[in-house]
């Protein structure tokens, strides 16, 4: 197995004698290990500290437990080294540790040591901004996968404990199903199955993605959704749907050989209610995909300057499960500043946007983007320069067609045939509603009808539209303004939309 991209990374930086490196990590082991290797290969001393311990056996019984004691010892290291601090992040609140640290930094710079902070979160102080360099050390690739299982295999064959029956190509799949997972993940994982199962067989990989799921609740920032909507249950934006179906075919290898670059994601601005977060379920449902909704209320929690490293800590979580759909709902409320008590300034909304911007940029990985938006005014304008996603759809209002379509699909999803309305009838009397606002008169119509004793007649869903005003006649000036912006800046949804036709009338 060769090294790994950040093995490599860190031995350059360790070479180019950079005195501090943060490598950051949930897996402890796996990283001590790699750096153990690192220095039997440069040939330096390996010391480690933690608080509980300080530096063990490794510098003799003196060895300090007191961070600013630990950090003078080092100081007085007299041969090459690599230091490992162990969560030195909570030691590093303070400033006398920080004032310690700049000044090993420099001093090191005529030396062959390094001091490697190997914690499972990023927090950088200010003060050290400059003089550190960040390394993720990513969670085991596809080899490293593969050579847990063979030893698993290999162990259950030893001890005679469980049976095994897996094919090549059923092995290559459960691998493929563990990415995602830290190595000590990987390993309970697959002992979860054989305890479950008796053996491990190919149905081991329900309990892998059932473990998942669990790890990913548990981050809190994401969240997965079960999506079983489809495109049946969506009426109208045949363009919008056309584009998606087309686009989940880039994802396979033929499409990367033919030489078309990886679907990166979609913006869907709009008016409220017309099913832009519909649409971000069934891509997923459709592509077979699994859904992660990015919880910006949960991104922007906790302490301040925990924002940029759970919004780092989310992208790993998604690209470790790709190919999935990143869902980021009404990305502009999280992106405001305002939203919430929790948001701290809007230097740090700027911070966290940046670090998303970014990945958008540079991601290789298979995680596509479906965001939605309402209020065009609070989105950055960097979200929507050419080449961060690939398409901006304007979600407008559903026209007559659209209406009688979404009747329907109400209709039927409350058990009524919809062959016994009139819906042409019903998309006439429903002009300038909402899909959701259909929806709500169809709901209002069955419990009149329910509270009557009766059965829902077409008079009962003519009636409870009446009783409704649509958002847009209340907005109609808030309308209007999003249907002028989006005329230059986003495709229409629906090849008749009121955008079309005075896009059309404008032209003409
Ligand atoms: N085109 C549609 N076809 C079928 N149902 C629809 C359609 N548009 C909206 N609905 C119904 O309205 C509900 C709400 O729609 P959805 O949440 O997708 O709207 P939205 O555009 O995301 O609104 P908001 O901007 O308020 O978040 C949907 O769950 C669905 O039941
Ligand atoms: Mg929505």
């Amino acid at each position: 197995m060769g090294p790994l991209k950040q093995e490599i990374e860190l031995e350059v930086l360790i070479r180019a004698r950079f005195p501090l490196i943060y490598l950051v990590s949930w897996e402890e082991q796996r990283a001590l290990a790699m750096i153990e290797g690192i220095s039997q290969r440069q040939r330096k001393k390996l010391l480690s500290w933690s608080i509980t311990e300080g530096f063990g056996q490794d510098l003799g019984q003196s060895a300090a437990k007191d961070p600013q004691a630990a950090l003078c010892q080092i100081g007085e290291l007299r041969e090459p080294a690599l230091i490992v601090l162990k969560d030195f992040h909570a030691c590093m609140q303070d400033p006398g540790i920080i004032r310690r640290l700049r000044d090993l930094v420099a001093s090191f710079k005529s030396s062959f040591k390094t001091l490697i902070i190997l914690s499972p979160t990023l927090t950088v102080p200010v003060e050290l901004e400059k003089d550190l360099m960040v390394i993720d050390y990513d969670l085991p690739g596809q080899e490293e996968l593969k050579s847990l299982l063979e030893r698993v295999i290999a162990a259950s064959q030893a001890g005679n404990k469980f049976a095994v029956d897996l094919s090549g190509a059923q092995k290559d799949r459960l691998i493929q199903s563990l990415q995602g997972l830290t190595l000590s993940e990987a390993e309970n994982a697959l002992a979860h199955a054989v305890v479950k199962n008796d053996k491990l067989d190919i149905s081991a990989v329900d309990v892998v993605l059932e473990d998942i799921k669990q790890i990913i609740r548990k981050s809190k920032l994401l969240e997965y959704f079960e999506a079983k909507e489809e495109f049946a249950q969506v009426g109208g934006l045949e363009p919008l749907k056309n584009w998606i179906e087309k686009r989940g075919k880039a994802f396979s290898a033929q499409a990367r050989d033919f030489g078309l670059p990886q679907p990166k994601g979609l913006l869907l601005l709009g008016v409220q209610g017309c099913g832009k977060s519909l649409v971000c379920k069934t891509v997923a449902s459709l592509w077979k995909f699994p859904l992660l909704r990015l919880d910006m209320g949960a991104i922007f929690g906790g302490f301040v300057g925990q924002s940029e490293e759970n919004m780092r800590r989310a992208i790993k979580t998604a690209e470790a499960v790709a190919p999935c759909v990143l869902w980021l709902d009404e990305i502009e409320k999280g992106l405001s500043g305002t939203q919430s008590s929790h948001v701290s300034d809007a230097g740090t909304t700027a911070r966290v946007f940046s670090t998303f911007l970014t990945w958008l940029q540079e991601k290789t990985k298979p995680v596509f983007i479906a965001a939605t938006a309402n209020n065009i005014s609070l989105l950055p304008p960097e979200l929507l320069r050419k080449g961060r996603l690939d398409d901006i759809f304007f979600v407008d209002l559903p026209n007559e067609q659209e209406r009688k379509e979404i009747f329907s699909i109400h209709i039927a999803r409350r058990r009524r045939d919809p062959g016994r309305f009139d819906l042409e009838r019903l998309a006439q009397s429903s002009g300038g509603y909402s899909g959701a606002e259909i929806e709500q008169a169809v709901i209002e119509a069955l419990s009149e009808a329910f509270s009557q004793g009766k059965e829902l007649s077409q008079d009962h869903i003519i009636k409870a539209l009446a009783a409704q005003i649509p958002l847009s006649r209340t907005m109609s000036e808030e309308i209007d303004k999003l249907r002028q912006w989006a005329s230059t800046r986003a495709r229409p949804a629906s090849a008749t939309s009121p955008m079309a036709a005075q896009n059309g009338a404008s032209r003409g």
